[in-house]
Parts: structure tokens; sequence; C-alpha cells
């Protein structure tokens, strides 16, 4: 793998990483770039199936596995999960706190129901992970990385249960940083941009209407999956033994707020500039 090319294949020799929701998309994504530098990989989410599949991956990158079905939502069943990773791969030193639910619902015709769901994946999901993962993370003075999303820096439309759990989750990151800095641990998140083959931009942005969000991204194009993956190996690296409470944005430059739309009316308005100066 690319990351291999650039840091040591065991940099991660005898350190856990687990991963909620580390079976597919970018998850899955940074779990392969902490098993590519000798990580232990732990990963869990509801379904089996890709459990399955990503381990068999994992392995075949020389990564000790631990996979096991639990739903984030559920915090005895999670806490028994990472208990029984533990007697598996030793205690956790990096917690990747990623898994979540997004779909697109205009405010108004979102259930309660609806926005609880999001709530209670994202947020709700993420605080249950730290609690059952502290004792670990304590005795290794080991780091917690959230996955958050661009809904926490800016609104966006028909987003507003995401908006109000990965802010959620970026604030619980800052009061964590806070909170356990007195035993070592350190909290930080990472704000992924559109991510390419993806089941978020599956849903965001449907085939065919890609090409436009691709024009309003400064880099020009979506990232990939190894692109956080690498984001999160730095965060959770003695490269970033000082770093707490930061959240890292990895998105091409697409939160910020003059791309988009507002970018191509002043190109336009530019070209018309430059039309008139011309004639
Ligand atoms: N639009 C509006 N409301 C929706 C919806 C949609 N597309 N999809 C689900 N909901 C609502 C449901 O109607 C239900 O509310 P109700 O009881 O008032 O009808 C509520 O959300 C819960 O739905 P349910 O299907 O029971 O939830 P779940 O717990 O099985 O699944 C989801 C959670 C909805 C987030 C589901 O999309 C999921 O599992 N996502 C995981 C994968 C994913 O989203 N990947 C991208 C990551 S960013
Ligand atoms: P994904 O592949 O659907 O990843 C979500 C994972 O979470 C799945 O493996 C899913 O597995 C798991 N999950 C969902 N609900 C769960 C639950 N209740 N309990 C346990 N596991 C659960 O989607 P993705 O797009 O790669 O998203 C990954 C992360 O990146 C998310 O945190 C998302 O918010 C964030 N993000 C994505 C983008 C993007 O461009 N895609 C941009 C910004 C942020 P099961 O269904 O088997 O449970």
């Amino acid at each position: 793998m690319h990351i291999q090319e650039y840091l040591p294949k065991d940099m991660f020799n005898n350190h856990t990483v687990f991963v909620t929701g580390g079976g597919s998309g970018i998850n899955f994504g940074i779990a392969k770039n902490f098993a590519a530098l000798g990580a232990n990989i732990g990963i869990c989410g509801r379904s089996a199936e890709k459990l399955e599949k990503a381990s068999a991956e994992l392995r075949e990158l020389g990564a000790s596995v631990f996979a096991q079905s639990a739903d984030v939502r559920d915090y005895s069943m999670l806490e028994k999960v990472m208990n029984a990773c533990e007697e598996t791969l030793g205690p956790i030193s990096t917690l990747v706190c990623a898994a979540a639910g997004n779909f697109i619902s205009p405010a108004e015709q979102l259930s309660p129901n609806g926005f609880k769901a999001v709530m209670d994946i994202d947020l709700l999901g993420s605080f249950h992970a730290c609690k059952a993962a502290f004792p670990q993370l304590k005795k290794t003075q080991g780091s917690i990385v959230f996955i958050s999303a661009g809904m926490s820096l800016i609104p966006y439309f028909a987003q507003v249960h995401v908006g109000a759990a990965k802010s959620g989750v970026d604030n619980m990151m800052r009061n964590l940083a806070l909170e356990w800095g007195r035993f070592g641990i350190r909290s930080n998140s990472i704000v992924p941009g559109p991510i390419e083959g993806t089941e978020g931009m599956k849903r965001l942005a449907p085939a065919g209407l890609d090409h436009k969000l691709k024009k309003s991204i400064p880099l020009g194009r979506y990232g990939t999956t190894d692109e956080i993956g690498q984001a999160a190996v730095f965060l959770a690296s003695p490269l970033a033994s000082y770093i707490t409470g930061t959240t890292l944005v990895v998105d091409g430059g697409q939160n910020l707020p003059g791309s988009g739309q507002f970018a191509d009316v002043l190109r336009e308005a530019m070209a018309l500039m430059q039309q008139q100066k011309t004639s």
C-alpha cells in the first residue's frame, strides 16, 4: 500500500486499533492503513458478512484481526465486544469512532425517529465506544480519532440530523481532550470531504450529480479512503503526540465557505469583466 512507501511497516507493531463500523468504506480504509503498518485490528458493525469480508482483506495485509457484530447503540453489547477484543489482541491504543448513518431528508419531512436514529448511531454510539474503551485507553495512554463530517462545520441542506450529530461528536472530542488529558489520552477528529466510491457519497450525490460537486471542490476531485486513513495514522502516531482537541479537515478545500456555487459566480463575473475590457 501507498503508506508503506513513507512509513515503517512495523510502525504500529503491538498496537491495537479498534474501528467502529470498520467493515466498509472510509472506516475500512482507515483499518487497512493501520494494518499495513503492523497494527492489530478490531472492527465491529451490524453485518457479520461485511465484517468477514473485511477481516479476510486485513489478514492478507498481515494483521491479527478481531471482528464481531455489535450495534453501537447497544452499550452492553459494545462493551462485551471491546473486552473480548482486549483478550484477543491486547488493550486498545487507538479507538476510531466511525460508525454512522446518513440519508437526505429536509427537516420538515424528517420524523423524530429518523432524527433520533442518526443521533443514536453517530453521537450516542461514539460516546458508548469511548466509555467502553476507556479502561483500555487508560492502560495504553492511547488516543481517540472521531470521524466527523463537514455538516459539523457549516449547515448543509437536508442534513439537520447529521449536522446535529456530528457537531455533537466534535464537541465531545474537545470535551474528552480536556477531561482525559490527565490520563495521557489524546482526542481528535477528522472531517472527511466527499470520498470516492463510498456509501455516504452514493446517498448524498448519486452518479450523474457528482460532477457538479467535483467542480466546486478547490482540488477538483473527491478524496480517497486511503487519504482519510493516512490522516488517522498521523493523528494516532507519535508524530502527533502533543495534538489533542483538534479537528483535522481532509476535504480538498470543499468546506471553505467561499467554495461551491459562489466561486462559480465569481469566476463568471471575472469572465464578464474580461469580456467588457476587451470589447
Ligand atoms: N429519509 C427519511 N427518513 C428515513 C430515511 C430516509 N431516507 N431512512 C430512514 N428513515 C427514518 C425511518 O423512516 C425511521 O423513522 P420512522 O420510525 O419515523 O419511520 C427512522 O429513520 C429509523 O429507520 P430504520 O430503518 O429503522 O433505522 P435503522 O436503525 O435500521 O438504520 C439508518 C439506520 C436509517 C441510518 C440507515 O440508513 C443505515 O443503517 N445507515 C448505515 C449506512 C449509512 O448510512 N452509510 C453512510 C454513512 S454516512
Ligand atoms: P459506510 O461504508 O456505510 O460506513 C458506515 C459503517 O458504519 C458501516 O460499516 C456500517 O456497517 C457501520 N454502522 C452503521 N450503523 C451502525 C450501528 N448502528 N452499529 C455499528 N455499526 C454501524 O459509509 P462511509 O460513507 O464510508 O462513512 C464512514 C464514515 O465517514 C461515517 O462516519 C461518515 O459519517 C463519515 N463521512 C463520510 C463521508 C463520505 O464522503 N462518504 C464524508 C464525511 C464523513 P453495518 O451497516 O454493517 O452496521
